[in-house]
């Protein structure tokens, strides 16, 4: 098998994480998860961004160094983190000393290849943004994004032959079709790559915050530049060979869409520079939003992701994170689309889908896996149903689609909720017909197990609960999908556990 090395976007330390931001880490590790699953040796990077313009007048504002600052901030990130269940390998802080190394060695690396020159800047700057504006950019005087005052900056800076690389990125572009998706950003890259790449300032004289560049100390880098390396920081490029020459280049960068223009120009453009490989993919998602605004730290206009793990439980909400975002586009959050959603599916469909098999399966087979019976031939299309949505499954999760990949799943869960109704097993037990019953009980465990295998990158603890009660997994682990590649592998005669109601039906509040 091979290796899976994937990272998210490092978020800015200013505030807490919103429900956005744990949207991207959710997606990062329900694709871990499945990467891991199909047997990939894999290693999940997320992390902070600390060197920003905010955090160091944040900090001053507060009368504590900039580095206390971010202490102090970062605990809320893997705390949010760890509530949703997210496993990550690495947690990156742009103020790591290896990270230091790392921009540092690649900064050099550039340099000494000619492509970095001293040069006046003159221009316009959103804090928030932390990226230069063209006076096009903005709106009445203020960034377009942030609704905000960009700043006037003035400077001697070095910088970067950004637009030596357009040809060299447009073609890789071209070449290798996943590099940007979805289609829609690779088209916004495309554009913005033809209508002509300037230089871009890579330092600052005037900040005292920030990494300094390698061949004049006065000078910190750009905090862009800076949280791009992160991605081969983390991969050992610093200080380890081995682990680099393994890990990258990186399989996947999942980004929101914001940022697009970071990762699939000015990034592959430092890489192509210092004859580094381009990373294999980058996917950026659309914005989580509330009422139709981009959810934001700045705007005050957010959910706390805390306040909804509390209510609801981290598998609900990964579930309903992912099942709601579209693969290309926004989504808009309402707590009622939330409750509607978490009664309807986890509740009444899933929820009760496991409790209504384990219980008749304890009910009338005394909590035994039955055989097959006579319904082994003509099991009323289960594996076909089975068959179909294992593939489409597979396609989509390959392909980031993973609201896509998580409803393949899920039709599974209705297919066998209808093949209840049909069969009714309780009819085949008050008629005395045992061999039926026992087969169609049957279909119906080894489709809940293929459910909960699916379902497991997404909803790990759920899911475990009902693998560990009909009898596959340790402690609710699962570890591949081995146990789902032919049909009716469960052993006969092995012992059911109904773990009771994995979902209660909650009021919305
Ligand atoms: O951009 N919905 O940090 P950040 C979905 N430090 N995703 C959202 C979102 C929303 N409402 N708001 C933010 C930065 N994000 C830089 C990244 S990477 C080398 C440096 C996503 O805290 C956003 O698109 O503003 C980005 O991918 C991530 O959260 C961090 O955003």
């Amino acid at each position: 098998m091979g290796k899976f090395y994937l990272t998210t976007a490092i978020d800015y330390v200013n505030a807490p994480p919103h429900l956005g931001h744990a949207y991207e880490k959710v997606c990062a590790d329900v694709i871990n998860r499945y990467q891991k699953m199909k047997g990939n040796d894999t290693f999940f990077c997320t992390g902070v961004d600390e060197h920003s313009l905010n955090v160091y007048r944040q900090a001053r504002a507060k009368n504590i160094s900039p580095k206390q600052y971010c202490d102090q901030m970062v605990p809320a990130f893997k705390q949010a983190w760890e509530s949703l269940n997210i496993r990550y390998d690495r947690f990156i802080r742009t103020t790591d000393s290896d990270h230091v190394a790392s921009v540092q060695k690649l900064l050099q690396e550039i340099y000494d290849n000619g492509d970095i020159y001293k040069d006046k800047y003159k221009g316009w700057y959103c804090v928030s943004c932390e990226a230069y504006l063209q006076e096009s950019d903005l709106i009445d005087g203020k960034c377009p994004v942030h609704n905000r005052e960009a700043e006037w900056l003035e400077e001697d800076n070095y910088f970067f032959r950004l637009s030596k690389y357009s040809e060299k990125i447009l073609e890789h572009i071209n070449r290798y079709k996943d590099f940007v998706t979805p289609e829609i950003r690779k088209n916004e890259i495309v554009n913005i790559i033809k209508s002509g790449l300037q230089d871009i300032s890579i330092s600052r004289a005037s900040e005292g915050w920030g990494i300094a560049l390698p061949f004049d100390p006065g000078q910190t880098i750009y905090v862009w530049i800076d949280a791009l390396t992160n991605y081969i920081s983390a991969a050992g490029f610093s200080d380890d060979g081995l682990k680099f020459g393994k890990l990258w280049p990186a399989d996947l960068h999942i980004i929101g869409k914001d940022i697009t223009r970071f990762h699939c120009i000015i990034w592959p453009a430092m890489l192509l520079s210092a004859g580094i490989k381009l990373p294999l993919r980058v996917y950026a998602h659309g914005f989580m939003t509330l009422e139709g605004k981009k959810m934001s730290k700045t705007e005050n206009n957010f959910i706390d992701p805390k306040s909804i793990v509390e209510a609801a439980g981290s598998d609900a909400v990964r579930y309903f994170i992912i099942r709601e975002m579209p693969y290309a586009d926004d989504m808009d959050f309402t707590w009622d689309k939330f409750w509607m959603r978490y009664n309807t599916h986890l509740a009444n469909d899933l929820g009760n889908l496991s409790s209504r098999v384990l219980s008749m399966v304890e009910k009338y087979c005394g909590s035994i896996v039955p055989g097959f019976g006579k319904m082994n031939s003509g099991n009323g299309g289960f594996q076909e149903a089975v068959f179909k949505a294992v593939n489409d499954y597979h396609r989509l999760m390959d392909d980031c689609q993973l609201s896509a990949a998580l409803a393949a799943a899920c039709e599974l869960v209705t297919f066998a909720n209808k093949y209840i109704e049909i069969n009714q097993p309780w009819k085949l037990y008050k008629t005395g017909q045992q061999e039926k019953l026992d087969g169609a009980l049957r279909n119906l465990l080894e489709g809940l197990k293929v459910i909960s295998v699916l379902l497991h990158p997404f909803m790990p603890v759920a899911s475990g609960k009902i693998l560990e009660s009909v009898g596959v997994g340790k402690d609710g682990e699962t570890n591949d999908f081995s146990g789902i590649k032919t049909w009716g592998s469960l052993p006969e005669g092995g012992k059911i556990r109904n773990p009771g109601i994995i979902f209660p039906r909650k009021e919305k509040d």
